[in-house]
């Protein structure tokens, strides 16, 4: 199961995925404008709605034997400066990434505990590490996911589970997120990672695939950072 499916880094995650012999299920608030072939299934779902993710849970798990790996993707942004924030916009972005991840991961990780197995893994954010101007709502969630990642890896590997959690916190990455960072901002965070560019999605998606599959079975409750070395 991976939300966020339609676009950008949750796309590139359906995409390895697939090449690696997975059946996939994307899910997302929107229809994907190309979407991928081979086994995957897409539904509709917004992730920051608690019924809905009841709902859609059942479907799958009717369709489905079992969920081996659950990839918490979809998120939002709106940024302001705080001191412009509104209510609405702190709680819009509360619902969808905090709460979002929430609202799955707790129906999908008692599963996995029973069946003893599972990796689930959620996107949080260099922003979340490292804080970030106009920024604080969303910083605040993803730094939250990381929280939630250490709490579920406790709580999911109790009595035998087997469940591993974990987190990684990707750098900027070329997605439709970037197209609202002005040109010269895009430069100057070039310019603070080691290796002088953003990320493609797919270099993403791999670390994704490593913690879904069994190259990591000995790593759990764990942020892997994957931005070309940011040091700010
Ligand atoms: N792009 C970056 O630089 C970057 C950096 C760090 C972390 N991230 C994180 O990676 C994840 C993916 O970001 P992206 O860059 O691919 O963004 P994107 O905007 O390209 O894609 C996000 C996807 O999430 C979906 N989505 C939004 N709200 C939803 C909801 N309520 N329910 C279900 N689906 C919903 C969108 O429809 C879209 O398909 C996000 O959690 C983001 O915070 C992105």
């Amino acid at each position: 199961m991976v939300t966020g499916a339609a676009k950008g880094i949750g796309r590139a995650i359906c995409e390895v995925f697939l090449k690696n012999g997975a059946k996939v299920v994307g899910l997302d608030i929107s229809e994907p404008a190309e979407p991928l072939s081979g086994d995957i299934v897409y539904l509709k779902l917004d992730v920051s709605s608690t019924g809905d993710c009841e709902q859609v849970y059942g479907e799958i798990v009717t369709r489905l034997e079992r969920i081996d790996i659950l990839v918490n993707c979809a998120g939002i942004t709106v940024d302001a400066m705080t001191k412009k924030m509104t209510e609405e916009q702190f709680d819009r972005v509360v619902a969808v990434n905090l709460k979002g991840t929430w609202n799955l991961t707790r129906l999908v990780g008692p599963a996995m505990q029973q069946q003893k197995s599972g990796s689930i893994i959620n996107i949080s954010s260099v922003v979340g590490v490292f804080g970030n101007v106009g920024q604080s709502n969303y910083a605040a969630t993803k730094a939250g996911v990381v929280g939630m990642t250490k709490s579920w890896a406790k709580e999911f590997s109790m009595k035998g589970g087997n469940v591993r959690v974990n987190a990684i916190a990707p750098g900027y990455t070329m997605t439709d997120m970037m197209k609202t960072v002005p040109p010269d901002i895009l430069e100057k965070i070039k310019g603070t990672t080691m290796l002088g560019r953003l990320a493609e999605p797919s270099e993403i998606a791999n670390a994704v695939l490593f913690l879904a599959s069994d190259l990591s079975t000995y790593v759990t409750g764990e942020l892997i950072n994957v931005n070309g070395g940011m040091r700010l």
